[in-house]
């Protein structure tokens, strides 16, 4: 039998990434036990490929943006789906991030006189982007891990947690194992946050690398009593790479449009003065992403599938001083000098808008102990998120997430344990390893990831929404002939078959909520229902048992008068 190492600590952070270490970086700062585990290096962790930016209304170059206008814009590019509460707070709290990076010496771009520079991102009314050149995440991430160190706190970045602990309702901690010699880790905690990221990899063409992002913390979650919100609303990011087929979906940040990048069809044609004459390519992702969609799905793309994307006419400065990112990936990838060539690209499934049901002020789930931030969470975003407001919300919730988890530490009076969910977690575990069946777990990953993009990509319908359903419940069958050979290097196996289960929950929470959004609003586009629907003005909250409808908060006066119409120009027109 593999050995188990028992652990206790206050409050359990699953993942490592931005959102997991600023709660842990407040609750160590607040004198509370803490642990932090994940699956992957914290300095590898997804938040390390966030590229070019985090939003604050600092007014550092148009001293009229407000917080008021940052909620304003948010609101209004959710398409009336974020939850106007917790826009408030990231809104207001936005320059407080800020300045908890600073104060960790976090390092920003910054103009001649030392202001932290800030650059225009796509829907934005003012230039409200702060960054480190098109590294932004991952020197957020360096900056909270050195921060991190400092004040000593434990990190297993080696740990996957298969389970969450609960009894009689109540988080006490979570079961997991090492990835490298499969040690069983038993950790006992009074709080856990789960802060494991969304389900974007589960698209075949992904920004998120293999093994992230596979919708780890939705399942943890939904096991555990919590439910999903939105899970329909997936991000498609106008700008992945197409190839190499490795790492296709790769991202090109926005930065590169923000910075004046043209898109073109194969053509030639400047294709957004079809969609959005104004803004053109600084409009907003969704319609970005539609229309390369459209242009590609409609021949005018390139034989590769996908449309053009040209920097080549900036200053060579200005692509080494602020696109260094772009710069060297497509150099690495495509050998491709993108001071003298255009970029091919095409829609990539970049970000989970939607996510575990969370609490608007606190980001408590429904079940008690259980937090969620971050990726894995919802409400800020609704049906479009802006670029830039996922780094800036997880340094505003992981403080309050991090405070909420201390509080609730310091209540418990005594917390309850369950044999029963222990031996639940580890038998799990013993299952799988033992299991010696025929199928590959990669190739049912593969399976999913095809059905997704066939049937929920940027363009959805009801018969390919069923379609995929179907094609999932074989999938589902197959994965109980599943096969895990660990090996001398290591247990991978075992943790793609845990993130398979992860991957076929979030794809079916996906493809029934799609389903019962009988509407186009934002990143969802139906082409069987292709206008919205005012009586869909409302998060879908899943669960196995089913879906209910969610009514949201009516938007607060200061912020309601600065939303402009939301046109539905650019939209789906089938
Ligand atoms: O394009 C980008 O740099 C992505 C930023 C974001 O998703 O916030």
């Amino acid at each position: 039998m593999r050995k188990e190492q028992q652990i206790s600590t206050s409050v359990l952070v699953i993942g490592t990434g931005g959102s997991g270490l600023r709660a842990a970086i407040e609750l160590a700062e607040l004198g509370t036990d803490v642990l932090a585990v994940g699956k992957r290096p914290k300095h590898d962790a997804h938040t390390s490929l966030a590229a070019g930016g985090i939003n604050a209304a600092l007014g550092t170059m148009d001293e009229e943006d407000s917080w008021q206008q940052h909620a304003a814009d948010t609101i209004k590019e959710s398409y009336y789906l974020a939850d106007p509460r917790t826009v408030q707070v990231v809104a207001q709290g936005a320059g407080r991030g800020i300045e908890d990076l600073e104060r960790y010496g976090m390092n920003f771009a910054r103009e001649q006189d030392g202001r932290i520079s800030q650059r225009f991102f796509g829907a934005h009314k003012f230039r409200r982007t702060a960054f480190a050149g098109d590294y932004t995440g991952l020197e957020i991430q360096r900056t909270l891990i050195r921060r991190a160190e400092q004040l000593q706190i434990p990190v297993l970045d080696s740990v996957y947690i298969t389970e969450l602990l609960v009894a009689e309702g109540q988080i006490f901690g979570a079961y997991g194992f090492d990835v490298n010699d499969g040690t069983g880790y038993l950790i006992h905690a009074d709080a856990v946050i789960l802060a494991a990221g969304g389900h974007n990899r589960i698209w075949r063409r992904s920004s998120s690398r293999r093994d992230e992002n596979t919708g780890d913390s939705f399942r943890l979650a939904v096991e555990a009593g919590a439910r999903l919100r939105d899970a329909e609303l997936v991000q498609f990011h106008p700008s992945g790479i197409i190839e190499p087929e490795s790492v296709a979906g790769t991202l090109i940040s926005e930065a590169a449009r923000g910075e004046g990048g043209i898109l073109t069809n194969a053509l030639g044609e400047r294709f957004m003065e079809r969609y959005d004459p104004e803004r053109m390519e600084l409009s907003t992702r969704d319609r970005v992403a539609l229309a390369a969609y459209t242009e590609i799905s409609e021949g005018r793309g390139t034989e590769k599938g996908g449309v053009w994307l040209d920097v080549s006419h900036l200053p060579r400065e200005t692509i080494m001083s602020r696109l260094p990112r772009v710069y060297q990936t497509m150099l690495e990838e495509q050998m491709l000098d993108i001071t003298q060539q255009k970029i091919e690209i095409a829609p990539t499934a970049h970000y989970s808008m939607g996510g575990v049901w969370v609490d608007p002020l606190t980001h408590a789930t429904e079940v008690p102990g259980l937090y969620a931030i971050g990726e894995a969470s919802s409400g800020l975003h609704g049906a479009n998120r802006l670029g830039g407001n996922s780094l800036i919300e997880l340094l505003v919730f992981g403080r309050i997430v991090g405070q909420e988890a201390a509080n609730y530490s310091r209540s418990l009076t005594a917390h309850q344990r369950s044999q029963e969910a222990i031996d639940h977690a580890r038998q799990s575990v013993q299952e799988l390893v033992a299991a010696d069946g025929e199928e590959n777990v990669r190739s049912l990953q593969r399976a999913i990831r095809d059905v997704m993009t066939a049937h929920a990509g940027v363009v959805r319908d009801e018969a390919g929404l069923q379609l995929g359903l179907e094609k999932l419940s074989v999938i589902e069958q197959r994965m109980q002939n599943i096969g895990i050979h660990p090996d001398i290097a290591g247990f991978q196996d075992l943790c793609h078959a845990f993130d398979l289960k992860s991957s076929v929950l979030a794809a079916r929470a996906t493809l029934e909520s799609a389903l019962e959004r009988k509407e186009t609003r934002g990143c969802h586009n139906r082409s069987d229902y292709p206008l919205t629907d005012p009586d869909l003005q409302v998060n879908l909250v899943w669960s196995p048992q089913g879906i209910v409808r969610e009514s949201i908060p009516q938007v607060p006066a200061e912020i309601a008068s600065l939303i402009t119409e939301v046109s539905q120009e650019g939209k789906l027109v089938e």
